[in-house]
């Protein structure tokens, strides 16, 4: 198995730029400045890594669409992380801050941007303080500042930290908050990548897209290209947790077999127990029966095909215990919590889908509720600005048809 972005997750001190350069580091960067900065997208296109922030979308054709204006170009980097059951960004800024912020020099230079930001969710406070000492030292190298490593060619990069909207990793949320306004999500088209940051051209990018960056630029294209199946390229990160006895932040190939990812990395299910369900790419993506996870494999397609999604790779697991109707009424909860109520489809489908799961599982449900939550979940799909209904939508179709007769058994009549 190739280790792309956890080589040295687990040695001490590997956030010091000493340790850093010390392995290499900067020396993709350095690499990458010596190319011209249209060489570099065509190499991050050919690599065929595509964007780990959920939606997969192929990240140099995403550069491609940036056109070069007058106006200032921005790369903003989206560290929001607030999907339940992801935690794999923080593993990566926490203990190698330096390959971030390396892939964001690589990225920045080839997008001709020279002003960057890390948006962090506010719950990581601890965290940013370990990307600004990084950051620091690298101001301090000469790495960033005036000059990217002695090039005629200057960069800062600053950190924003969030105040707790899961709405705000949506990346035109995440730009009205950087903006200083409310973080409601806008309407697209336009998008950021004419119409962004400061009315500008804006590239949004997940932390680990970022991070696969200098390994790319040192090992070439190809190499990459050559990790992983036909369309999912690459090695991911998957963030496991629940009913595991490892839990905790693995990087595997992409295609590699999720039943051996749980038994292999996450060390199998506890005290013998069985599997019920898996969720494979957190909370807003279609839970998967034990059935359905029989020769599935941890990649774009294949977990598309074996209805769910690879979303950002934050993983639950559930066994035979588990309640699914409780289960859901904590994510409903979550997003009912979380929308902005920009769009009526949103704001009342969630709050409604919570309190019928609510009732549901206080007993006082009635069997029509359970087909009242998938009539809910019609009329939110596609009927709104941001993807945030259609998060809400997917857990509870997926729970409910998958998992029906114990929604019903709750219910009195
Ligand atoms: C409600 C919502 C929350 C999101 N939260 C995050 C997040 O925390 N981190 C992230 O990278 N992308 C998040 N995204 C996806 C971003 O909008 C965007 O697609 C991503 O940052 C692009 O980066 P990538 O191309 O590197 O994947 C979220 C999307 C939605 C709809
Ligand atoms: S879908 Fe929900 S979270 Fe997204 S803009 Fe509409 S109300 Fe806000």
């Amino acid at each position: 198995m190739t280790k792309i972005l956890l080589t040295n997750i687990d040695k001490p001190d590997q956030a010091s730029i000493t340790k850093y350069r010390e392995r290499g580091g900067y020396k993709a960067l350095e690499k990458a400045l010596a190319m011209d900065p249209a060489t570099v997208i065509d190499e991050v296109k050919a690599s065929g890594l595509r964007g780990r922030g959920g939606a997969g979308f192929p990240t140099g054709i995403k550069w491609g669409f940036v056109p070069r204006t007058a106006k200032p170009t921005y790369l903003l980097c989206n560290a929001d992380e607030s999907e339940p059951g992801t935690f794999k960004d923080r593993i990566l800024m926490e203990r190698d801050p330096h390959l971030m912020i390396e892939g964001m020099a690589i990225a920045c230079y080839a997008l001709n941007s020279h002003l960057s930001y890390i948006y962090i969710r506010g719950e990581y406070e601890f965290v940013a303080n370990i990307v600004q000492k990084a950051l620091d030292e690298a101001y301090e190298a000469k790495i960033l500042g005036p000059s990217l490593l002695g090039k005629d060619y200057g960069l800062d990069i600053f950190i924003h930290l969030g105040q707790g909207a899961y709405i705000c990793g949506e990346e035109t949320s995440l730009i009205e908050s950087l903006e200083g306004n409310r973080g409601y999500p806008r309407i697209k088209p336009p998008f950021p990548a004419t119409h962004g940051f400061l009315a500008s051209p804006t590239v949004v990018n997940n932390v680990e897209t970022l991070a696969a960056l200098p390994w790319i630029i040192q090992n070439g294209a190809a190499a990459h290209a050559a990790i992983g199946t036909e369309k999912s390229k690459g090695t991911k990160l998957f963030s496991v947790s629940g009913h595991v006895n490892k839990p905790g932040v693995y990087e595997v190939d992409m295609g590699y077999p999720l039943l051996d990812f749980i038994n292999n990395e996450a060390g199998g299910i506890p005290n013998g127990r069985k599997l019920k369900a898996v969720i494979p790419g957190g909370s807003s993506v279609p839970v998967m029966t034990a059935a359905e996870c029989e020769g599935a494999l941890l990649d774009y397609e294949s977990l598309l095909k074996a209805g769910s999604m690879l979303g950002s790779g934050g993983m639950i697991v559930l066994d035979e215990t588990t309640s699914m109707p409780e289960t859901l009424s904590v994510i409903a909860d979550f997003y009912a919590h979380e929308s902005c109520g920009q769009c009526t489809p949103c704001r009342e489908g969630t709050g409604w889908a919570a309190k019928i799961l609510k009732n549901i599982v206080a007993g006082k449900g009635r069997r029509s509720d359970v087909d009242l939550l998938l009539k809910i979940a019609d009329r939110m799909e596609g009927k709104t600005i941001c993807p945030l209904a259609d998060a809400d939508v997917m857990p509870i179709r997926s729970f409910v048809t998958k998992f029906r007769s114990e929604f019903e058994a709750l219910c009195s009549s």
